[in-house]
């Protein structure tokens, strides 16, 4: 990122900011219209949200965090070991760049502020790894980088530890 370019903040509750959706575009219709018209309906019912905004007010990016389960024969078997059926997982639901905002690291932060939370979330409650359902190939690609990996192989679910993420994120910041 060169200083020639908008701050934009760190991820922070949806439910605590004010900010103009109208122009976020992340290349996927559903991504765009899911923060514009469910996300604040769906905040602390069935996920939670969080949102990057710009200086300008504008959105820059979010993603979305919630619970759930995924049967052990659906899981990678390195998960499965002492594992109860279903295992328990952390989901991220939906993450979003818009692409006027793309390819400056906030894609990397929205997943280490994800990260930082599912530590917290694991050290009150059972849950074994993240799961992230990628939207196509490439964001199956983006994931990757990250440590996840498909299973089963096709399907774009994506899983990581919940183990690996402590040395992922490091000390809290
Ligand atoms: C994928 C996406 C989140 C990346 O956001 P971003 O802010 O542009 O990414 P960053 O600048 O943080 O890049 C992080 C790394 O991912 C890589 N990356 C970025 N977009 C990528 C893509 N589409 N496919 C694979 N890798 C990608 C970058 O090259 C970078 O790697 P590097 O550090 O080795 O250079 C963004 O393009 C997006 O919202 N896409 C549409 C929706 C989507 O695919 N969401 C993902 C989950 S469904």
């Amino acid at each position: 990122m060169t200083g020639a370019e908008p701050f934009v903040g760190r991820p922070i509750p949806i439910g605590s900011a004010e900010y103009d959706g109208s122009r976020f575009a992340s290349g996927h219709t559903a991504l765009d219209d899911w923060i514009r018209t469910i996300a604040r309906r769906a905040e602390g019912r069935t996920a939670r949200t969080y949102v990057v905004v710009a200086e300008s007010g504008e959105l820059a990016a979010y993603y979305c965090l919630a619970t759930g389960a995924v049967a052990r024969a659906a899981s990678p078997r390195k998960l499965r070991k002492d594992a109860p059926d279903p295992i328990p997982v952390a989901i991220i639901g939906r993450l979003a760049v818009s692409q006027a905002f793309a390819r400056r690291g906030i894609g990397s932060g929205l997943l280490q502020d994800a990260f930082r939370r599912i530590v917290q979330i694991a050290d009150i409650v059972g849950c074994t790894a993240v799961l992230a359902h990628a939207i196509d190939a490439e964001a199956a690609g983006f994931y990757r980088k990250y440590g996840f990996n498909e299973f089963p192989d096709g399907t774009r679910a994506m899983f990581l530890a919940v183990a690996a993420l402590q040395t992922v994120v490091g000390e809290p910041s």
